[in-house]
């Protein structure tokens, strides 16, 4: 087997209320179950994962300037709010240049008109959207897959 991968997962404001938030839209599991599942699964990719979420846009900044130091391969983040605003984790994005997957639980494009713009959909590896939490685990398998072909 080839060397253990390691990806740093990355959520943004209010996924920390998945479960409660909106779960007819964002269904019903929380986001701990969700880094469970995407744990489960990067072991039997032979990856390492590390989650976080953050609610301030500087914290996701601080996080994706630090994955490079910190040794990872590529980076899974739904910016959540931030995708439509944040000019911030779109430079930090381009300044680490870590093969990156957006992920959404949600289609975004089926929503209100403001949620259509991302900011980092052209910088990143590739964008999951409109799965709900299967969305994450998606974004895994196709980003290792991404990175072992590399
Ligand atoms: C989201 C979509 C965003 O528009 C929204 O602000 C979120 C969640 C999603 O996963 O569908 O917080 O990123």
């Amino acid at each position: 087997m080839t060397d253990r991968l390691r990806v740093r997962v990355l959520n943004g404001p209010n996924l920390n209320m998945l479960g409660l938030r909106e779960p007819e839209r964002y269904g019903s599991m929380t986001l701990a179950q969700i880094d469970a599942s995407l744990v489960a699964r990067a072991d039997e990719l032979n990856a390492d994962i590390v989650s976080s979420q953050h609610n301030g846009e500087g914290d996701l900044v601080d996080a994706i300037q630090a994955a490079v130091s910190e040794s990872f391969d590529g980076l899974l983040i739904n910016p959540a709010a931030y995708t439509h605003t944040s000019v911030a984790i779109r430079d930090a994005l381009l300044a680490i240049g870590l093969p990156t997957v957006e992920v959404h639980l949600t289609n975004t494009h089926a929503r209100e008109d403001f949620r259509h713009t991302s900011l980092i959909a052209d910088v990143a590896l590739a964008r999951v959207m409109g799965f709900g939490a299967q969305g994450y685990l998606y974004g895994l398998d196709g980003l290792v897959r991404h990175l072992r072909a590399g």
